[in-house]
């Protein structure tokens, strides 16, 4: 693990690197995935290059996020590290979503079920997602790590947060999935996610209340996650994610009545 200071210095190097590289001319540099990850958490584009995701003769979303499936299944960057644990649980919901919800990584029923967000604080989500007017169905949950994050022989019930490692890891599959999809708008749900999407540091506080830009101009919300609302149940812990929630129902243009406006102020 570097230090904040040398992995500054790094980055300067690597960033100045790349743009002589873009001055004499060169449009594309080959860079595997991990490395792909671990510049886009830096906020470093890295030149485009051809995505060993998606191959070209895939068409449809369905045929794409399949092949990512199957990719993920075996995904060597993340087998490589020998922190994560050894099941892959992939993203659920519906490949034409307009939306797509990014949360952090799979926690032990999300491991035992195979499926993000069935826990606790799926439950949340989906309580959420019901205040908002939808199902899970339509929409696309991922987590930006794929893989239960270990914590050795004896983890139990325990889950701990991906390492920026680990989310780099698995970071080229979640971007290739939202150019699979091609959502109207994307929701980081905690800290987590949205480090990891959008590159970066800060606190969900300061990193909600505007829109993002991922690449291809992509919207990007930042909210808390699901478990903190069940750490904190304050009326205005409440209200921040509905407010977040407001704004994504805006923006995919849904139906917002009057009550659903004027959930969790202050009477
Ligand atoms: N928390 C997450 O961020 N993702 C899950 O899938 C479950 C809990």
């Amino acid at each position: 693990m570097l230090s904040n200071s040398s992995t500054t210095t790094l980055k300067s190097i690597v960033r100045e690197g790349l743009k002589n590289l873009q001055e004499q001319g060169v449009r594309s540099v080959p860079v595997d995935d991990q490395a792909r990850g671990i510049l886009h958490s830096w906020s470093v584009s890295p030149p485009a290059a051809p995505s060993r995701g998606e191959p070209r003769e895939l068409e449809s979303p369905e045929q794409k996020i399949d092949y990512l499936r199957r990719r993920a299944a075996n995904w060597s960057a993340a087998r490589r590290l020998g922190s994560l644990r050894e099941k892959m649980v992939f993203s659920v919901g519906d490949v034409h979503a307009r939306l797509v919800l990014v949360g952090e990584a799979p926690g032990y029923d999300e491991e035992r079920l195979g499926e993000p967000f069935v826990g606790r604080a799926g439950q949340k989500l989906n309580e959420i997602l019901r205040a908002m007017g939808l199902r899970r169905e339509q929409i696309y949950i991922t987590n930006i790590c794929k893989f239960r994050p270990s914590m050795g022989a004896n983890q139990g019930t325990a889950n701990r947060p991906p390492t920026p490692e680990e989310i780099a890891a698995c970071l080229p599959l979640v971007l290739a999935e939202l150019r699979a999809i091609r959502p109207v708008c994307v929701a980081c749900l905690g800290a987590t996610a949205a480090h990891g999407l959008l590159g970066g540091e800060g606190s969900v506080g300061s990193l909600r209340g505007i829109w993002h830009q991922l690449a291809d101009n992509l919207p990007v919300r930042v909210t808390y996650h699901p478990s903190y609302l069940l750490r904190n149940e304050s009326l205005s812990a409440r209200r921040a994610v509905w407010e977040d929630m407001l704004a994504v129902m805006e923006k995919l243009e849904l139906p917002i009545s009057d009550k659903q406006r004027s959930y969790f102020l202050p009477k």
